[in-house]
């Protein structure tokens, strides 16, 4: 079975990625979980379709609870994470069990999150069901729930004790959503694996989901060496955030509504890319391999029409533009990306 191991200074864990994973779920984690309760978080939508498979494959060696949540980004608020642990302690949960997060990135960010404060920390394991989740959110730590000021503003660095990816739940998720998950790893292409973009322009649809337990993979492990690298994102991992600054703006803009998290990512890598073009500090023609990316996987590319006085304000409220100068990620070419600290002033030729 592809495996990998994050090795970080405080915390190993590995990644397992097997189709079919999810029906002998419960032989993996009595490998490395020996008490008998644990806690399932999981979203309406999941559950309904997982639900009782998980059960089943879980009831005989463990004591188990469903917790269940509304679908979506607004699940990841204060008052859904407080029911979380309204209902963890109900359970009479202690340090010494499990939770699982069986989502995706929503469920996988606010129990994460939840595991990480409640009791001062229980031990979780990440179960990841969208393609965004299987490829991103579930490696690499970062746990987080958003107030209304922004998304994730509380949140921590706290890991699972392994991460488990069954590539065919992906069969039942939304085309909207699996586009979605392929924005980002059309970003790992662009920022660190030429071989993987290419792969990606050229496979048929069927191709595609016959190399998804590779893809998943290759993304994972491009992620675990930049986390290993840079775990608390002050440096390289920084990298990751290619697309995903204007992204951002784009998003807000929109109040979440109009264009997936995938979508403004698109746009954002398309037109910093164009940007970068523009300036002579990328290859000329990298954006038309973007937008031909783009396109095949059903992606937007276009910028909105939006204010750039209102796009300059969002970036420099973005929690890691505080100071003096922003970070914004450019490529060099497919393949190679680097950090380029702009001057609060000079940010307007990036937009
Ligand atoms: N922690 C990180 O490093 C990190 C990285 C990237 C994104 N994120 C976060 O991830 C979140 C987005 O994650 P997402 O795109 O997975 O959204 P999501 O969790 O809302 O899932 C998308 C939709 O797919 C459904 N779904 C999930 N798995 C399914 C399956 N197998 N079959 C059918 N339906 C399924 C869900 O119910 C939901 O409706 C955002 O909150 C974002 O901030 C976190």
């Amino acid at each position: 079975m592809p495996t990998l191991n994050i090795n970080l200074p405080e915390k190993k864990y590995p990644i397992l990625i097997k189709k079919g994973m999810l029906n002998h779920i419960g032989e993996e984690i009595k490998k490395i979980y020996k008490n008998k309760k644990i806690a399932i978080v999981t979203d309406n939508n999941v559950e309904k379709i997982y639900g009782q498979r998980i059960k089943e494959q879980l009831r005989n060696d463990f004591e188990i609870k469903m917790i269940v949540v509304e679908p979506g980004e607004k699940s990841k608020s204060i008052s859904v994470l407080q029911n979380v642990y309204e209902e963890l302690l109900d359970f009479e949960i202690t340090r010494g069990d499990l939770i699982m997060a069986f989502g995706g990135g929503v469920v996988g960010d606010l129990t994460g999150f939840a595991a990480a404060t409640l009791l001062r920390g229980i031990p979780f394991i990440q179960v990841p069901t969208s393609l965004l989740a299987q490829i991103d959110s579930s490696v690499g730590g970062k746990v987080a729930v958003n107030l209304p000021k922004g998304k994730n503003l509380v949140g921590n660095f706290y890991h699972p004790k392994a991460v488990f990816i069954d590539p065919e739940l992906l069969k039942t998720l939304d085309n909207r959503f699996f586009c979605d998950g392929m924005a980002e790893i059309i970003k790992y292409g662009c920022i660190r694996d030429q071989n993987l973009f290419d792969d990606l322009l050229n496979y048929t649809k069927e191709e595609l989901f016959e190399h998804l337990e590779k893809i998943i993979y290759t993304c994972c492990h491009i992620k675990k060496s930049i986390v290993e690298r840079d775990e608390l994102d002050t440096g390289e991992r920084m990298l990751l955030n290619f697309g995903h600054t204007l992204g951002h703006a784009v998003e807000k803009h929109y109040r979440y509504e109009k264009y997936t998290h995938g979508e403004a990512v698109a746009i954002g890598m398309y037109h910093i890319t164009k940007k970068g073009e523009a300036m002579g500090i990328t290859e000329k023609g990298t954006k038309n391999f973007i937008k031909e990316i783009l396109c095949k996987y059903d992606l937007p590319y276009e910028m909105p029409p939006m204010d750039q006085e209102e796009i300059i304000k969002t970036i420099g409220l973005d929690k890691k533009n505080k100071g003096q100068y922003m970070n914004m990620v450019l490529i060099k070419k497919i393949g190679e990306s680097f950090i380029e600290k702009i001057h609060r002033k000079d940010i307007e030729v990036l937009i």
